[in-house]
């Protein structure tokens, strides 16, 4: 992180504002309530892009002037958009080449929003020239605290399909291989697709049947990066012109998206930003929110974030899309903050009347201020301004969680033994480190693990053979391991490492698969020490390593799925299926205390507890996702009541605390 939106004492809060769907005389009334509402921080812009450039070239800046005076005048900072997210009819209408074309060779037409294909110059050329006008415009005006580009890259279109698209990603491809080393890479001796010469590569287009993995893999590389290069494109622009101000523009890294590789793109942002949207029929969702918050530090380098958006209560775009409970927004907002994030903005301050998402919640409903919303928005927003304190500080955390964008896309192509969910894979595990209290770091294969005593390895399918390396290193040198199944199987060209799954990591873990056992839907097995599994086994051959646990019924009756390994000076467990709820959790209490990682605070089941660390002093946030009062071993000042917590921490039934430490 290099920068944060300027001009915050607190932690920031507010949302996208959209004045351009509202009269002038709304505009006062909107500062006046969001004073109310303690908002400190707007969105402005983002897809304003055709009320600025109203034709070709014919500006219209004076009612965006009007609404930064006005907010200015409020104490309200900006992030200020460039406004490139949804090019405007009338510059599509004269580029219809600038569409996006999908797979199936449709061009996709006007009407809804980020209509363009990321390679298009025409695109590229008119976004730059209004990035340009924008920031000259209001480089140095007062309210502006960042530059917010775009808005959520990828989010509809991560991938178009066109010829000029072809034509670029031949060229991606030339800086990588040549011709032979493609034809390598890709395995093309399968079904007779040996490329003779460049022009016939083209991309994963719509086939008789299933195309070639390497070249669905390396395919969504190349959009990741192509989106990317615009992203610095309009980047840097900003920079150009505006070298203070501080740059971000918002991720999806959560359940709902997994295009771009947010590993690469974390390092040309100033700050990271996410969006985060809770899963509404899911009982869990709250531990999905936790998962994400992790993952977004993990690409801040454990720098603070920032939310950049979240729902005050129903989104639209669910299958049914249930309101928030009394309580939940303000619960979210804390496990955010509690992992790290420097503020917590929505979509959006006023909820629409018109267009394709009026019926998605906001700050301020339709039903108006006499509304659980907007009483909880205030309640929410009041309370920021008592945890000035945290703004600045990080987490702590004493394992960390492998996380990789690449292995999605490889591990999630058709014709594998079962249709695979990374995130959901992940998460499934990852749950078990949340029931058990335990904060972790989410870090890109390769990172640096010193500090941490247990590093986690969930469906790390595609690893290179340095990564490889990297993780044996770190056990033989003492380190924890848990490596789960469906790690290790492929090469960074998703080609098998053959011996015996899981490839890669088959010495570390000392042990050797000669067939997966995917199980049936609904189907569970037993095994050994009371544990129970479902949905995978795999036929395994200890082969050094100990055993932990085995199956006791099933196809696999007497096969080790739970084994240890003492490597070097380390250990590394392998889970060979996937472990009930509970199992998971006894499990992984034998791994944590093996590796003497300890909870962040003893807490009952459904509180979650996370550290703030500053440069003196520390903080805990607790969150009480359950229906009962709970009273937490910990003294301090709570800082949102102002009590002090001598004779323990009260955090009420589905109610926050947050504690500076004694
Ligand atoms: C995000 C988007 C917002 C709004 C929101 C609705 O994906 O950035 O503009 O559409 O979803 O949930
Ligand atoms: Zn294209």
């Amino acid at each position: 992180m290099t920068g944060w939106p300027t001009g915050l004492a607190s932690p920031s809060w507010g949302g996208d504002y959209n004045p351009e769907q509202w009269p002038e005389h709304v505009w006062k009334q909107d500062v006046e309530l969001m004073r109310r509402a303690g908002v400190n921080l707007v969105s402005v812009g983002i897809f304003a892009w055709a009320r600025l450039e109203v034709a070709d070239n014919r500006f219209d800046f004076g009612w965006l002037d009007q609404v930064l005076d006005l907010l200015h005048d409020g104490g309200i900072r900006v992030c200020l958009a460039n406004a490139t997210a949804s090019p405007p009819p009338w510059l599509t209408g004269a580029n219809p080449d600038m569409l996006p074309v999908r797979a199936d060779g449709v061009r996709l037409s006007h009407g809804s929003r980020q209509e363009y294909c990321p390679t298009s110059p025409v695109y590229r050329d008119r976004a730059i020239a209004l990035t340009e006008k924008i920031a000259l415009r209001y480089g140095e005006h007062p309210a502006l605290a960042a530059w917010h580009v775009n808005n959520e890259y990828g989010c509809h279109v991560s991938r178009c399909y066109c010829d000029r698209c072809a034509d670029v990603f031949r060229d991606w491809l030339r800086a990588r291989y040549d011709l032979d080393g493609l034809n390598r890479a890709w395995g093309t001796d399968f079904w007779s697709q040996h490329y003779s010469s460049w022009d016939q590569v083209l991309p994963p287009r719509v086939t008789p049947t299933l195309p070639n993995p390497g070249q669905v893999l390396d395919f969504a590389r190349f959009c990741s990066d192509a989106l990317l290069d615009l992203f610095c494109a309009e980047r840097d622009v900003l920079k150009e012109l505006t070298p203070d101000v501080p740059v971000t523009t918002n991720f999806m890294a959560n359940w709902t998206f997994s295009a771009l590789n947010y590993w690469h793109w974390a390092a040309e942002v100033d700050f990271v930003s996410n969006d985060h949207y809770t899963r509404a029929d899911d009982p869990e969702r709250h531990i999905e929110l936790a998962l994400s918050a992790d993952l977004v530090r993990g690409l801040s380098r454990g720098e603070p974030w920032l939310l950049m958006e979240q729902s005050t209560s129903a989104v639209n775009w669910q299958p049914r899309n249930f309101a928030k409970l009394a309580g939940e927004m303000r619960r979210n907002s804390y496990s955010h903050l509690a992992r790290g994030a420097d503020g917590t903005l929505f979509f959006q301050w006023r909820q629409s009347r018109a267009g394709a998402e009026r019926f998605h919640s906001a700050m301020l409903p339709h039903a108006g201020e006499d509304t659980k919303v907007f009483r909880e928005v205030t309640q929410v927003g009041e309370e920021y301004g008592r945890l000035a304190e945290l703004v600045g500080s990080t987490v702590d955390a004493q394992v960390a969680l492998v996380y990789d964008f690449e292995s999605a896309w490889a591990a999630e192509q058709p014709a594998h033994p079962v249709a695979f969910d990374y995130y959901a894979t992940v998460l499934g595990l990852y749950k078990a480190l949340w029931r058990l209290g335990v904060t972790v770091d989410v870090v890109p294969p390769s990172a640096d693990l010193t500090g941490y005593r247990l590093v986690v390895v969930p469906a790390l399918y595609q690893v290179t053979d340095d990564e490889a390396r990297w993780l044996e290193d770190h056990v033989r040198a003492g380190g924890h391991a848990l490596v789960t199944w469906f790690s290790g199987i492929a090469d960074e060209n998703s080609r098998v490492r053959p011996g015996g799954y899981p490839g890669a990591f088959r010495d570390l873990l000392g042990v050797r698969v000669e067939e997966f056992f995917p199980l049936a839907d609904g189907d569970t097995v037993r095994l050994t020490g009371g544990l129970s599994a479902s949905y995978w086994s795999e036929l395994l051959h200890a082969n050094g390593c100990g055993v932990v646990s085995s199956y006791v019924d099933g196809p696999l009756d007497g096969v080790p799925a739970v084994t240890r390994n003492e490597f070097g000076e380390g250990v590394a467990w392998y889970l060979a299926t996937t472990l009930d709820a509970d199992s998971a959790v006894t499990v992984l209490s034998d791994v944590l205390a093996g590796a003497g990682v300890t909870p962040t605070v003893s807490a009952p089941p459904g509180v979650e507890v996370v550290r703030r660390r500053g440069e003196r002093i520390s903080w805990l946030v607790a969150i009480n996702h359950t229906g009962a009062d709970v009273v937490l071993p910990v003294e301090g000042v709570e800082l949102i009541s102002g009590v002090d917590t001598a004779g323990g921490l009260p955090v009420p039934a589905g109610g926050v605390a947050v504690v500076r430490e004694v």
